[in-house]
């Protein structure tokens, strides 16, 4: 059998271009060239696809901010696709793991590593991933939904229902309803981005501004003290879930740079959280990954409050993929090394044909 022709997609247009090219960059130095012929196509942050030329033996991953200096630019992107037997899209956030791509590659009918459609674009959209685990009875932090549309702020209400209110009317309700601080999130995002923590009612109000800057759905979260805590879960119908891992964030939370600047974050695995709790944390994040209908793999993150209440804040259906990040970590920690999960979902995407 001759080599499976991969491609790999990386960078991209959203705000985690960055990250991207330190996963995707990650994924190629540990891939098997034995097993796989690897195209390496990376998209800039203005949307221009290119080859990166650089020579794939040589391919090592470079660190954050770093960008991709070799490269030619692909004159015709749906013939180098046609070209492929499968590929990893190793995107994050808009315009990779919200379900675009993947409708591309849908309509291409080439096989690809990971959710498909629906459950990439419900799982990008915090607003719409409430929705799902809330009709799957997982708990999650208490919330209120705000869009921006025109200048003028609208509370959204469980049933969907909106009216306009002004952004001090907003803040008022969520000092009522939830109390402060909180953490203001835009709905679409990652990696931190356009995310701010507000102890008063200022810094709600400027939270809120800026979040619109970059979605114009919003949520207003209640701030939970507690453990921080991942969980990877890995199949298709058959769905197994890793240990369970704590980020110590060198910050006041989990920013963009106690993420991936700050060498002072920490994972351990496993958490600092009993085994019971432990295990429970496995079957909700099975159960969230099936909630939104999902596919190859997926992070599902949680926070574990007081007196060990369990909280699900957010599942990732391209979670960072560095040898450092936590998705790999896991599965290593269990017995998985990095290339063998990554022949792994190569697998399963090609079950999926
Ligand atoms: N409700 C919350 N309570 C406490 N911390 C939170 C809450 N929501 C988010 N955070 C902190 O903010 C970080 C980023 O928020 P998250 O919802 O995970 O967005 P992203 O998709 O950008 O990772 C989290 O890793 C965590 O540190
Ligand atoms: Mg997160």
């Amino acid at each position: 059998m001759g080599k499976i022709r991969l491609g790999i997609i990386f960078g991209g247009i959203s705000t985690e271009h960055d990250v991207s090219i330190v996963s995707g960059t990650s994924v190629i130095k540990n891939l098997n060239k034995e097993k796989y012929e690897i195209y390496p196509i990376y998209i800039s942050k203005e949307g221009k696809w290119y080859h990166y030329t650089k020579k794939i033996e040589e391919i090592d991953l470079l660190e954050i901010g770093k960008e991709i200096e070799e490269k030619k630019e692909i004159a015709n992107q749906l013939d180098e696709l046609k070209k492929l037997d499968v590929v990893f899209p190793v995107l994050h956030g808009l315009g990779g793991e919200d379900g675009t791509i993947q409708g591309l590659l849908e309509l291409l009918k080439i096989p690809y590593v990971g959710c498909k459609v629906l459950a990439s674009s419900i799982g990008m959209d915090k607003a719409y991933t409430k929705v799902m685990f809330e009709k799957a009875n997982i708990n999650q932090a208490e919330y209120i939904y705000v869009k921006k549309a025109k200048e003028n702020y609208y509370l959204i209400s469980k049933d969907f229902s909106q009216k306009i209110l002004p952004l001090e009317l907003i803040t008022e309700k969520v000092e009522k309803t939830i109390g402060l601080p909180v953490f203001v999130k835009p709905s679409n995002s990652g990696s931190s981005v356009g995310i701010r923590k507000a102890k008063d009612k200022i810094e709600l109000e400027e939270a809120i501004g800026y979040a619109a800057q970059f979605d114009s759905k919003i949520l207003i979260e209640k701030n939970i003290t507690g453990h921080e805590v991942e969980c990877a879960v890995l199949g298709n119908e058959e769905v197994i879930a890793s240990s369970v891992g704590e980020i110590l964030a060198a910050e006041d939370f989990y920013t963009y740079d106690a993420k991936y600047k700050n060498q002072e974050s920490k994972v351990v695995i496993p958490a600092n959280i009993s085994n019971e709790i432990i295990e429970e944390i496995r079957k909700l994040a099975i159960k969230a990954f099936q909630a939104i209908d999902g596919k190859g793999l997926a992070r599902v993150d949680f926070f574990v409050g007081e007196n060990n209440k369990i909280y699900i804040n957010e599942i990732n259906t391209m979670p960072g993929f560095t040898t450092i990040s936590m998705y790999p970590k896991l599965w290593e920690k269990a017995g998985m090394p990095y290339s063998t999960l990554l022949d792994k979902l190569i697998q399963l995407a090609l079950e999926e044909k």
